[in-house]
């Protein structure tokens, strides 16, 4: 697994810190609390690379990590209600600068608790991407907490409303679930 060898770079708060080079980024973005950080530990084989919390909102910034070929950045979850309406305003403006400026940006992990997917922010973000032309691939995450033909039958309602604008899996970062579709399609991403 090269995301093995992934690594912390830093935190930031504005665009004008991240990093002034043409390396491809790719974002992983979701609901708060839908699992975006226990995905991407997992898919790069390491428990605490970034912070897992079971208080939603925890992840404020964008944190990035390198990996070969390129980077990872986690984004802060959209749609915590629990949070003061000054700071859930910074995280989207924060959110939107970052997937409608930033020119790295490659593609976009879209993660969607598969108990409840395609929420309104859900929606914003597939039609943010799409007018950016950016590649986005829906892990319908905690497919753990459903049986098998319930998770079935949410992938192909899913599957069915995206049509072709996004590629979508079961995933769970509990049982591993749909752990090496993601990181093949992952290194296509990167070419790596
Ligand atoms: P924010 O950073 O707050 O936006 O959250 P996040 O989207 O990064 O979620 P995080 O990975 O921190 O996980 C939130 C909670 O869900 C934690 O308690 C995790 O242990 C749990 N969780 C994440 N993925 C799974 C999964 O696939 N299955 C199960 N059962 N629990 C999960
Ligand atoms: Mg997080």
């Amino acid at each position: 697994n090269p995301f093995a060898q992934a690594g912390f770079i830093l935190s930031c708060a504005r665009l004008d810190q991240l990093p002034a080079d043409a390396l491809p980024e790719i974002a992983f973005a979701g609901r708060s609390n839908a699992g975006k950080s226990s995905a991407l530990n997992l898919i790069c084989g390491q428990k605490q690379l970034a912070r897992v919390s079971k208080t939603p909102g925890r992840t404020q910034l964008i944190n990035l990590f390198g990996v070969p070929g390129g980077r990872f950045a986690d984004l802060p979850g959209y749609g915590y209600a629990e949070v003061p309406e000054q700071v859930r305003r910074d995280w989207g403006k924060l959110i939107g600068r970052y997937l409608e400026d930033r020119q790295n940006l490659v593609g976009v992990v879209l993660i969607m608790d598969i108990r409840h997917p395609l929420g309104d922010h859900d929606r914003q973000m597939l039609a943010w991407a799409d007018h950016r032309g950016l590649r986005v691939h829906v892990l319908l995450t905690k497919a753990d907490k459903l049986g098998f033909g319930a998770a079935k039958g949410t992938l192909l309602k899913v599957q069915k409303e995206l049509g072709g604008s996004a590629t979508v899996q079961l995933f769970s970062s509990e049982n591993r679930a749909g752990l090496p579709e993601a990181q093949k399609l992952l290194r296509e991403w990167l070419g790596i």
